[in-house]
């Protein structure tokens, strides 16, 4: 399971991650699971290997500034700033995404977090895909960041297609995170001294301790619809209540509403995670009066998708 990260290793796992495999590599700052980013399966199954209860927001890892372009929106100035003097490196950046990338790599948010990886491996791991790729750190949820190889095998070893090793990580720590919006605010510290972003970019603002972006997970709570949404089995809901409202089941499009969606036709919790919030931002953009959401299983990514829908709800 664990290969030698040579360039014939590296060609394997590339067309792995193009078949929507999910593979280990080597960045500088910790190994990291990653999928290609524009593939919302393979990135649900980031989350199921995990064993996350919920969804957090992914990191896309870039090449260079083409594929950048690909996933972001726009580059403010200072954002450009800081681009220009740490990358390649250990500083993620913040920034409005574009449509393409899926909902399930930002857990619904507008932004992405995006940063290019200095590490040779992880470098020619993206040139040799020729696709972004969506990673956070290769442990399972709860536990510590692998900095070798071994450490990504002892904990996921059975459930990665492959885990590209190559050594020791050189910082041992998670990259730095640096938002823009509404001001520049250290999002994490991480890899790069704060004081270091702050001699180029200017005073950056903390997030108060506790703060929801300072724990992974609750970030996803400032995305929830406009529209009202509840968890409930919708063949019990009356007709006259379907009317101006949206439903959304797992393999069932109910009858009678505005609008139904279903997340997978097959049942697939994989798929239906890779579906949801793609439906809940479009149903959202109705304007009814509420959306009904039919609940799922709580095994497997139906945890993850319960969670989230608990917190979407009220
Ligand atoms: O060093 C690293 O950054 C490693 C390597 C693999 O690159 N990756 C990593 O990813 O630490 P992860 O998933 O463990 O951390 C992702 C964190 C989230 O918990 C969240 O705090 C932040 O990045 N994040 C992601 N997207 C965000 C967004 N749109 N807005 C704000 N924060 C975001
Ligand atoms: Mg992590």
């Amino acid at each position: 399971m664990i290969a030698q990260a040579t360039a014939e290793a590296i060609e394997r796992a590339a067309e792995r991650l193009r078949s929507g495999g999910v593979v280990a590599f080597p960045t500088e700052t910790v190994y990291g699971l990653g999928a290609n980013a524009f593939d919302a399966r393979a990135v649900a199954r980031i989350f199921e290997i995990k064993r996350r209860p919920s969804f957090d927001p992914l990191i896309v890892h870039v090449l260079d500034d083409a594929m950048l372009r690909e996933v972001v929106a726009a580059v403010p100035n200072a954002a450009a700033a800081l681009m220009a003097h740490f990358w390649p490196g250990p500083l993620t950046i913040v920034l409005p995404k574009r449509a393409a990338v899926p909902g399930i790599v930002t857990a619904g948010l507008p932004t992405v977090a995006v940063r290019m990886p200095q590490h040779p491996v992880a470098r020619a791991l993206l040139a040799t895909t020729g696709a972004p790729l969506a990673a956070p750190s290769a442990n399972v949820f709860g536990r510590l960041s692998p900095t070798r190889a071994e450490h990504v095998a002892a904990m996921l070893g059975k459930e990665v297609d492959c885990i590209l090793d190559a050594g020791a990580a050189l910082f041992g720590i998670e990259s730095t995170i640096v938002g823009f919006e509404p001001t520049p605010t250290l999002l994490r510290p991480g890899a790069i001294a704060a004081e270091e972003i702050e001699a180029i970019a200017g005073p950056l603002a903390r997030p108060a301790r506790n703060a929801p972006v300072s724990a992974p997970g609750q970030l996803a709570r400032h995305y929830a619809p406009a529209t009202p949404l509840r968890v409930i089995e919708p063949a019990t809901v009356p007709q006259e209540r379907r009317e101006r409202s949206a439903a959304v089941g797992l393999r069932e499009r109910f009858a009678g509403y505005a609008a139904a969606r279903v997340l997978a036709a097959d049942g697939d919790l994989r798929a239906a995670a890779a579906a949801l919030f793609e439906v809940l931002h479009e149903l959202d953009a109705l304007g009814l009066e509420r959306i009904d959401v039919q609940p799922v299983p709580e095994r497997g990514l139906g945890t993850a998708i319960m969670d989230r829908l608990r917190r979407a709800a009220r």
